[in-house]
């Protein structure tokens, strides 16, 4: 059946990129979107750049090209926090390249991006000069107090955990919970972040301050559009490696409410998952277009996330009960636990959330489950452990970075990050979008949830003494400059660990 389903999806497909018709897709030839980083300023892309939001700007608010006009459909539409998030900024950014090429006279101009695992310094052609003499300047206080984007938010671990991710809503985020429609209200529903979101995306966002760190204000800044054709460009590298976008219906067949101008009406997920089809590539991509990888199925970690996505809303896991099984038909299993949480994290209390397992973490993983997967490498024999955690109401800072460690020692604001235990950290990008109703009122009030992976930190724990532990203990300990009590303190409701 789902073979069926994905097999249909890529020829939809291949049939967008051969039959190419409609403004969404390039008839021309692919541009190359570059890095700013080799770029010099007169760079033409660059210029072109300057020159095109320069007549945005200026640009009557009748037309919707217009900066402000422009910058309020990020505002009005753009999803977060569900598995929408990457195809919705994919159009828009796309959308912002095509107007770029239009206002500036420059037919191939190619959107650059800022990658920030190698380029920790703002771009200095957009903090150059002022409002008058630079049209891509922008007063953030990030950047002016000094930006400082440290490796646990966009370092090169970051970067390979997150193309670790074994199917696409681990990599870019869940589907809304409870979805079952593709009604228009499901886009700014919410799922549960995922590392590329809650981490690069969310601190890059905040760490960068001024309109930045606002949901509706953040498009406003043109940083904006290189920090996403950034996200995009891994996303695109996710894909080059191999992996497939969701082969649901749900995702390929929902069509965006609202509008990207220039590109026509009823843009569709489906659509949207070849960059070449729609005009452009990256410098960096070095294989052939994996445009449309199509999910192989049959391998049991396949099966075992087809099954989890599908029923994950119906888990019925009862709290502090243990480790409930879940048996499929092709033999495996998937293993749920979940825990209510009633406590407060705060930086001099740092919360642990524990999971009674019932027996040795080591005997449900299987003995070398992941030295397995990192000798050979095969997709399809690695074992995953996540903790889902729900509608954590969100730091009044937020400049706020959670560390997430798991069944580490006891810790303190001085536990450093290479402590073995150590999973991730999160930002909070969007909380006060929430906070003001703009989206997911249905899942909580200003809450958000994410899906943190917890296997690599797992996996480098040097003795296995963890891993003999019948309990799995995720902690959480905010960090924050604003010394002021209380202002980085989340609460999270619930705790769910998935064994895949
Ligand atoms: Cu919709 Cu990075 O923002």
């Amino acid at each position: 059946m789902l073979d069926r389903r994905a097999f249909l999806a890529a020829g939809g497909s291949a049939l967008a990129m051969l039959g190419a018709s409609g403004p969404l897709f390039a008839q021309g030839a692919v541009a190359t979107r570059r890095s700013v980083r080799g770029m010099t300023a007169n760079d033409p892309d660059l210029a072109a750049m300057r020159r095109a939001v320069a007549a945005m700007k200026a640009l009557p608010p009748s037309d919707p090209r217009n900066w402000i006009r422009f910058a309020e459909v990020h505002r009005s539409f753009c999803p977060h926090g569900n598995w929408y998030f990457l195809p919705w900024h994919r159009a828009y950014i796309l959308a912002f390249e095509r107007i770029v090429r239009e206002l500036s006279g420059k037919a191939d101009f190619a959107l650059p991006y800022w990658n920030w695992t190698l380029d920790r310094a703002f771009p200095a052609v957009f903090a150059a000069g002022d409002r008058n003499s630079n049209p891509l300047f922008h007063p953030r206080s990030g950047v002016e107090e000094g930006l400082r984007l440290s490796d646990d938010m966009v370092g090169p671990q970051v970067i390979s955990r997150v193309m670790m991710s074994p199917d696409f809503e681990a990599f870019g985020s869940t589907r809304p919970r409870g979805q079952d429609s593709l009604a228009p209200q499901w886009q700014r529903r919410l799922g549960a972040k995922t590392e590329l979101e809650f981490n690069p995306h969310d601190g890059v966002h905040q760490s960068v301050g001024g309109n930045m760190s606002v949901v509706g204000l953040s498009a406003r800044d043109p940083i904006f559009f290189l920090h996403h054709a950034n996200v995009d460009r891994l996303w695109s590298t996710w894909n080059a490696r191999g992996n497939a976008n969701s082969p649901e219906p749900l995702w390929r067949n929902f069509a965006f409410n609202g509008g990207f101008p220039g590109l026509g009406s009823n843009i569709r997920v489906g659509d949207l998952t070849s960059p070449p089809a729609l005009g452009y590539r990256y410098d960096d991509d070095d294989s052939p277009f994996a445009a449309d990888v199509v999910l192989r199925s049959g391998d049991p970690l396949t099966e075992k996330l087809r099954a989890y996505r599908q029923f994950e809303p119906r888990l019925p896991s009862r709290p502090g009960g243990g480790l409930q099984r879940y048996a499929l038909a092709t033999g495996d299993t998937i293993e749920v636990a979940a825990a209510e949480i009633d406590q407060i994290a705060s930086r001099e209390r740092p919360l642990a959330i524990t999971v009674p397992l019932g027996r040795p973490l080591g005997d449900i993983l299987g003995s070398n489950a992941f030295a397995r997967a990192g000798n050979l490498g095969d997709r399809r024999y690695r074992r995953y452990v996540w903790a889902v955690i729900r509608d954590i109401e969100p730091p009044l800072d937020a400049t706020t970075r959670v560390r997430v460690f798991c069944n580490g020692a006891a810790l303190s604001q001085r536990t450093r990050l290479s402590d073995p235990g150590y999973a991730t950290s999160m930002s909070f990008f969007g909380s006060e979008h929430m906070r003001q109703g703009g989206m997911g009122h249905e899942a909580g009030h200003g809450a958000a949830s994410v899906s943190i992976d917890l296997t690599s930190s797992l996996a480098q724990m040097a003795h296995p003494r963890q891993l003999r532990s019948d309990r799995l203990t995720v902690q959480l300990l905010p960090q924050c400059a604003n010394s002021e009590a209380n202002v980085s303190n989340i609460r999270p409701r619930r705790m769910e660990v998935v064994i895949l």
